[in-house]
């Protein structure tokens, strides 16, 4: 089956609301809708300014997301982000569980399950991100930790519904090694593919056919415009979420061209 490709840019916290605009002024990303979906994550701060900025250029076919959300609507949470404000701005897709939040911020995978549930609850996408560091990786525990990771997300896909409006999935996958962010060392396509298969094996068998069909599962860690192909032809690979090489426009669109090819344009 056919999956949405989807070329992700997370831009972490980095680049700030002038920097956004003029990043928006020199991303040229290919105009083949259909074949890639192309999402940037900028940091809070810079969301309104980069959503302006594109749609000014008349870019409104990149959607936008935030890089994390809190579980609750409203109310005495310092510091947090509400998902209902989140798509109130315009944000299409929330980031829930990117390895940061989870080693550099404490969060757990009963945290990530109810970021996840709140996404879904407030018309948001989740892209929920998992990944093994490389002491699991070596220790043989690579399923165990994916899948004690992936298992909280399903209860709550089970019982919130794995379809979105109209048939679409509800939410999507991103495999990140952690061993592999920001550190200029990726999974080789063999690596992604093994990791892959096991997540899209778990989705078969907890969610009903067609929906479990319809997930795409993004690869990330230290995706390049030189890595990017080998990785997108790589089965099971559906799409790739960035870090790095998403705060430049032009490898960044280098990379939504890559997307395009492999969806089909
Ligand atoms: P990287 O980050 O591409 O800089 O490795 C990926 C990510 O953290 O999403």
């Amino acid at each position: 089956m056919k999956r949405q490709v989807v070329v992700a840019g997370n831009w972490k916290m980095n680049l700030g609301p002038g920097a956004a605009a003029e990043y928006a002024s020199a991303f040229e990303p290919p105009r083949t809708e259909a074949s890639v979906k192309v999402v940037l994550f900028p940091p809070t701060l810079a969301f309104s300014a980069l959503r302006e900025a594109l749609r000014e250029r008349g870019r409104t076919e990149v959607e936008l997301g935030v890089q994390n959300i809190y579980w609750e609507r409203a109310g005495a949470y310092t510091g947090e982000t509400s998902p209902v404000v989140a798509r109130e701005v315009g944000a299409a897709w929330a980031l829930v569980g990117h390895s940061e939040r989870r080693h550099l911020f404490g969060e757990k995978n009963s945290d990530v399950a109810r970021k996840t549930r709140a996404a879904l609850e407030s018309g948001l996408l989740p892209l929920v991100c998992v990944g093994e560091t490389w002491e699991e990786r070596q220790a043989g525990r690579l399923t165990e930790v994916l899948e004690s990771q992936l298992t909280p997300v399903l209860e709550v896909i089970q019982e919130v519904g794995g379809s979105g409006p109209s048939g679409a999935p509800a939410f999507h996958l991103a495999y990140e090694p952690v061993w592999a962010i920001g550190t200029g060392q990726t999974a080789t396509p063999d690596d992604a593919t093994q990791a892959h298969g096991f997540l899209r094996g778990r989705l078969v068998s907890a969610l009903p056919g067609a929906e479990s069909q319809r997930i795409s599962i993004l690869y990330g860690g230290s995706v390049s415009p030189s890595n990017v192909r080998e990785l997108l032809a790589a089965p099971e690979v559906d799409g790739v979420l960035v870090g790095g090489a998403s705060l430049d426009p032009l490898s960044f669109a280098e990379l939504c061209l890559a997307g395009s090819e492999a969806g089909g344009a």
